[in-house]
């Protein structure tokens, strides 16, 4: 427990000090992914630890302190904050709630949705139609008087206009300052962004003209006025704000459900970087002031509103440790293991640091502080150490000179800078995985047999190579654990369906390195039969279309050794032969839709599994590729569909649905 309240209390001193740093000072010391990562775990700390809460925990407290030495400003109604949702789920979650606390209204609720500046909240009182006192948000409550430099920000407006000004009116809105101007600012003052620029001009105490002109203000909501009884709709009351002369953002727009209302998300988000100013997400309200009112507060946020932020693409986290795992080919892939984050929506807990040189230039220790982001949205990559927060006496990661599984010494091929062990099936790493390519789903496809029972059969030593497969019985089957009669029959005869293989797959499951399906296929068209490529030199090899120097050189150095050789020729005494129609299959598939295309796929098939899916693509010509780049042609896009559909929506790159995808592998009559 004591360890516990350690933690809180040293989490809170550092998160306070960046929150006085960044609010009071305008100065950002720590990265917002960094503040956002403390700011987390002393809220679930807390959460988990009830009776450690303190009020004076910054989970506690609304916004900003205050600038110490400037006037203070009571709030006639406190300036809340809002809650946030990242994904369409989250969002989903705020209207139940909505429509449960309006007593499961079945009425369809109207939204109100607007932009989500990224700024300072600011209020503003007017007096007859008179700028008469602005404020910023401060704690909440209190905020600090910033009237003179408001009275210097041209967007406010200092006199109302029209024939129904208010005896009393209270607006608010955010203050920032346009890129454009912040990066011209950039040159000579020392903001690290333009929010901070924008604070920290509008706190100036000599105040200079020139620099709050820079300041823009965008209205986004009302504390009074008189009469506003008479209207009833958030947006109504905004429009009323905008004829008086206030600015509103022209983006602001009514929504009638949940897919209106996403797709102002994906709109805005995809027409972000457009826009002269920064913002972070979108704010959705509800529209109605007699629902608002029923919904009521929390001491903290409205409950008719919430933040649809954009999602950050980047975490703060702590390397556990560095696993260097071998591959089927003896490659060793260091692979860093991490504290669980989650980023866009998915747990990531691990990422590859691909080679000796990643280590290097991250200098890597364990329990160090990584900065982890989704590049691509799919990938996870460790961006950089904080090295402020490394440990005292860590250990450093050092890329090791000896397999980690059999010990032989670790070789660096001198071009591609590659290390390998070269144990081959003698290291037990690489004879499980290339014992289970061999059999697996795109290579000779014996079902039944997993990555579990090969694991067993070679820890029972009854299989060494592809070879000993074909000679196990179903009674050495039964002695493997949990293996019974049935299953053990089964396995035998998985093993004897996949004798009647094709030659692309023959080669495919060679595991020859950097032979994929796609070689395999090209290998199997020129060569036709294994004697013949068996007996191929490096000039045929290399004048296939497609085979560079680095392929060739493997598929001759494959089989040039001898025990590779034998391997083969004992295969096909155990009677695997290659059916002809496989083969033949892609050979006149040459004028489809999807010849050349370089496609992507997202989301849930109903009638393919992916890896069928993509097997029928390749067959039909097409290359299917992991992530969307301007080099794609195509995404095919199933149900449940990830960030790939918005990012091919954003680049404006061709898709389709299942529906047209089944009607087009039809057409190709495959
Ligand atoms: S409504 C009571 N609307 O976001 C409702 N706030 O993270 C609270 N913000 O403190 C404000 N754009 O400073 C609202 N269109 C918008 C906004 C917005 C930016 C700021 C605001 C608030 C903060 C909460």
């Amino acid at each position: 427990m004591k360890s516990i309240k350690n933690k809180i209390k040293k989490l809170r001193k550092n998160i306070l000090k960046y929150e006085y740093s960044y609010h009071t000072l305008n100065k950002s010391i720590v990265s917002d992914a960094e503040y956002d990562y403390l700011f987390d775990k002393l809220y679930n700390l807390e959460r988990q630890n009830k009776e450690l809460i303190t009020s004076d925990s910054p989970t506690q407290k609304v916004g900003s302190n205050l600038l110490i030495q400037s006037k203070k400003s009571m709030h006639f109604f406190p300036m809340l904050s809002l809650d946030n949702v990242f994904d369409l789920n989250g969002y989903l979650n705020f209207e139940k709630r909505v429509k449960k606390n309006l007593n499961n209204m079945n009425q369809s609720l109207v939204f109100c949705c607007e932009l989500k500046i990224d700024g300072i909240a600011i209020s503003i009182i007017y007096e007859n139609g008179v700028l008469s006192r602005a404020s910023t948000r401060g704690d909440g409550c209190y905020g600090e008087n910033i009237t003179d430099n408001a009275r210097m920000i041209k967007s406010i407006p200092k006199k109302l206009k029209g024939s129904d000004v208010p005896k009393r009116l209270e607006v608010r809105g955010e203050i920032f300052i346009l890129k454009s101007n912040f990066y011209n600012l950039k040159k000579t003052n020392n903001f690290s962004n333009p929010r901070n620029a924008a604070a920290g001009i509008l706190r100036k105490i000599n105040i200079n003209i020139n620099d709050q002109r820079n300041l823009m203000f965008l209205c986004h909501g009302y504390g009074f006025f008189d009469g506003l009884e008479q209207f009833t709709s958030h947006y109504e009351r905004l429009m009323k704000c905008k004829s008086w002369g206030f600015p509103v953002d022209e983006n602001t727009k009514i929504c009638l459900n949940y897919k209106e209302v996403f797709k102002f998300y994906q709109k805005i988000e995809s027409n972000r970087h457009f826009l002269d100013f920064h913002i972070d997400g979108i704010v959705i309200k509800v529209d109605s002031i007699e629902f608002q009112n029923k919904l009521g507060s929390s001491s903290k946020a409205p409950k008719w509103a919430i933040a649809f932020k954009f999602q950050t693409k980047e975490q703060i986290t702590i390397l556990k440790d560095v696993k260097f795992q071998v591959g089927r080919t003896g490659i060793i892939t260091p692979v860093a293991c991490f504290e669980p984050i989650i980023i866009s929506g998915v747990k990531i807990q691990r990422s590859s640091l691909h080679n000796k040189k990643e280590i290097q230039r991250l200098d890597l220790h364990i329990g160090d502080s990584i900065l982890v982001r989704r590049s691509g949205d799919v990938i996870p990559k460790i961006i950089s150490v904080i090295a402020s927060k490394r440990l005292k006496n860590s250990k450093k990661i050092l890329f090791p000179h000896f397999c980690p599984i059999c010990n032989s010494e670790l070789l660096e091929n001198k071009n591609d800078k590659i290390i390998r062990c070269h144990a081959g099936l003698t290291c037990d790493a690489q004879k499980k995985k290339a014992l289970h390519h061999f059999f697996s789903k795109q290579a000779l496809n014996a079902k039944n047999l997993g990555y579990k029972v090969i694991n067993q059969l070679i820890a029972k030593k009854y299989v060494e190579n592809p070879v000993d497969f074909f000679n196990l019985t179903r009674s050495s089957l039964m002695n493997v654990d949990k293996l019974g009669e049935k299953t053990s029959v089964r396995i035998i005869d998985a093993i004897e369906k996949c004798k009647k293989t094709s030659f692309k797959r023959f080669v495919y499951a060679l595991g020859i390195p950097c032979i994929g399906e796609t070689m395999s296929k090209k290998i199997a068209v020129s060569f036709q039969t294994i004697e013949r490529l068996m007996n191929s030199n490096l000039n045929e090899l290399s004048s296939i279309n497609g085979i560079g120097k680095i392929v060739s050189n493997n598929i001759f150095n494959y089989f040039s050794i001898p025990s590779n050789r034998k391997l083969i020729l004992n295969l096909i005494k155990k009677g695997i032969v290659f059916r002809r129609r496989e083969d033949a299959l892609f050979k006149h598939k040459n004028n489809t839709f999807f010849l050349g295309k370089k496609i992507v796929l997202t989301g849930i098939f109903r009638f393919y599994s992916r890896t069928d899916l993509k097997h029928i693509l390749t067959e039909l010509g097409a290359k299917i590729l992991n992530t969307i780049s301007k080099n794609t042609d195509l995404l095919i896009y199933g149900k449940n569909f990830g960030s790939k559909f918005l990012k091919a929506k954003k680049m404006k790159i061709k898709m389709f649905n299942e529906t047209k995808l089944v009607s087009l592998i039809n057409k190709s009559n495959i």
